[in-house]
């Protein structure tokens, strides 16, 4: 296997050529946020955009999920300009996510709370105006609990959309486990996770595998015993 040297933020490290940064750096312990990313998926969705690195050599920070490393490379994954985009990106992301820790069953796992903290970024955003979407609940599934999480507060049922629409579950159940149950519709804002024809989650074509919980990012996909309320 042919290998190259580089550095990222002063460590020197081993990576087999061809490999993407970003797979690189967490090997090595180097923590750079993510959400979107899939490592065995050739082409990286790049979505998120929350990866950014700077080069030396390179003038404008780039997404490590879709550069390669190369001999040589000196990488700071905690430059200005880099953590001004992932921070920049973070709060848009924030801005259309109903924050709700306490009562959500990813709280203290979840990866929203570890790029937060890693970009000393808050979770609810300040400036800008939050866009909350409302989501149906699919709570077909026997052991799923739905592809939105909800609370009961007030007798009331409000609906949260947790799904940062990583693509992570999608990939799982179409490549992994071949069963296909997931895929996005529409596209903008109005962009969601779903079924193949809405149909609900629990029909037969989910072979209750859990792939796609252990690989959700937040709390979108959860166990039902693990609902909180
Ligand atoms: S992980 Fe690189 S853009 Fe999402």
């Amino acid at each position: 296997m042919k290998t190259v040297s580089l550095t990222i933020d002063g460590k020197k490290i081993i990576a087999r050529a061809g490999e993407k940064m970003l797979w690189a750096a967490l090997q090595n312990d180097i923590y750079i946020p993510n959400l979107c990313a899939i490592r065995d998926r050739p082409e990286p969705h790049a979505s998120c955009r929350l990866c950014f690195v700077e080069i030396e050599g390179v003038k404008e920070p780039v997404t490590a999920c879709t550069t390669e490393v190369a001999e040589g490379m000196v990488v700071n994954t905690r430059g200005e300009k880099s953590l001004a985009l992932a921070r920049a990106g973070f709060e848009l992301l924030m801005a259309s996510h109903a924050l709700d820790c306490a009562h959500c069953p990813a709280n203290g796992e979840c990866e929203l709370q570890k790029i937060a903290r890693h970009l000393k970024a808050s979770l609810k955003t300040k400036r800008l105006r939050l866009l909350l979407r409302e989501l149906p609940i699919d709570d077909s599934n026997p052991i799923l609990t739905t592809l939105r999480y909800f609370r009961d507060e007030y007798e009331e049922h409000i609906e949260l959309g947790k799904c940062v629409l990583c693509g992570r579950c999608v990939w799982v159940c179409r490549q992994d486990i071949k069963s296909g149950v997931f895929g996005f519709a529409h596209r903008g804002f109005e962009r969601v996770m779903t079924t193949f024809a809405d149909e609900p989650i629990g029909a037969d074509r989910c072979l209750d595998c859990s792939r796609c919980i252990e690989v959700c990012p937040t709390g979108a996909l959860a166990f039902k015993d693990e609902k909180k309320t």
